[in-house]
């Protein structure tokens, strides 16, 4: 695996690649690696001849100056799981390089319609921040295709839009999310959790599932299912940011009766940490 933190190694080494008519899978991370993101890229090395993988933890989508200052830096750990996957290329840009003349004065990438709600009303700015890194990101690696989880399937969808509204030429490959033995989301933000507070993380994902039974067990009233499953959570320790029933397709409030195909997502905070996960829910 060759690691390139410089414009010029990484255009080298792609214009080669592209001229033997290699195609190109990329897996953008913040680094911290863990299964889930390695999922990724063993999914990229079945669909492309070369898999390239980025590690920036990228301050433009940090909201709060204390959570970047304490995202977990772990590159010599990461160089070396993946040095054990197909990884052929890991690029590490340096701030400078993908923000030359500072942040400020960085021409941004705003995608309409995700500020408004779940995670982009939680987090002003966010999402401008990952819709920007990730153009320019698309921009350097010029790949073929993109891999992104499921665990952030707003993150996924936004993704999705920009590549269609800018067209892009990527397609975009949505990865099933990765969870421990207990059911929790994988996540670089698992680490802040306190032994006991691991202990109760795994209910984030049982009260998705409980949602998703009380739908396809015929219950109608969805607000209440919400909000029943919103104060159990935070009778339990949770501090529940939001637990939405949204259409799968664009995340807009989902209606009884009239959507089938649904995605159940929540955001909480659990002592130090802020968890994210969601899951699908048919009910066609
Ligand atoms: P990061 O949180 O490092 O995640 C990188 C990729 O790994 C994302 O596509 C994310 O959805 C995926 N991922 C994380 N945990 C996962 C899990 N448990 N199962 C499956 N996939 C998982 O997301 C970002 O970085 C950044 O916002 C980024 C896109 C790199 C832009 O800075």
């Amino acid at each position: 695996m060759q690691i390139v933190d410089s414009l010029l190694g990484l255009r080298a080494q792609i214009r080669t690649w592209r001229a033997q008519q290699m195609s190109i899978a990329f897996v953008p991370t913040m680094g911290n690696l863990h299964q889930g993101h390695l999922s990724l890229v063993q999914r990229a090395q079945t669909i492309a001849d070369k898999v390239v993988v980025s590690i920036f933890v990228n301050p433009l989508q940090f909201d709060d100056k204390a959570d970047l200052q304490a995202y977990p830096r772990t590159l010599q750990q990461d160089i070396q799981q993946l040095s054990e996957t197909d990884c052929d290329l890991l690029f590490t840009p340096p701030a400078e390089l993908i923000y030359p003349k500072g942040m400020a004065a960085q021409t941004k990438v705003v995608v309409p319609g995700v500020d408004d709600k779940l995670c982009g009303k939680m987090r002003p700015g966010h999402f401008d921040g990952v819709a920007t890194v990730v153009t320019k990101l698309f921009n350097l690696v010029q790949a073929d295709m993109a891999l992104f989880g499921e665990k952030d399937y707003q993150q996924l969808l936004l993704i999705r839009q920009l590549v269609e509204d800018l067209n892009v030429p990527i397609d975009i490959v949505a990865v099933p999310t990765c969870r421990e033995q207990d059911g929790l989301a994988m996540s670089s933000r698992n680490h802040y959790l306190t032994e006991a507070e691991r202990e109760i993380a795994p209910q984030l994902y049982q009260s998705l599932l409980n949602v998703a039974e009380q739908l396809r067990s015929g219950n109608t009233d969805w607000p209440a299912v919400q909000s029943a499953a919103v104060q159990q959570l935070a009778s339990r320790g949770f501090k529940p940011e939001y637990l939405e029933i949204c259409r799968a397709a664009d995340l807009e409030t989902a209606h009884p009766g009239t959507d089938t195909a649904l995605r159940i997502l929540l955001a909480a905070r659990l002592g130090k940490a802020r968890l994210i996960d969601n899951i699908a829910c048919d009910l066609a």
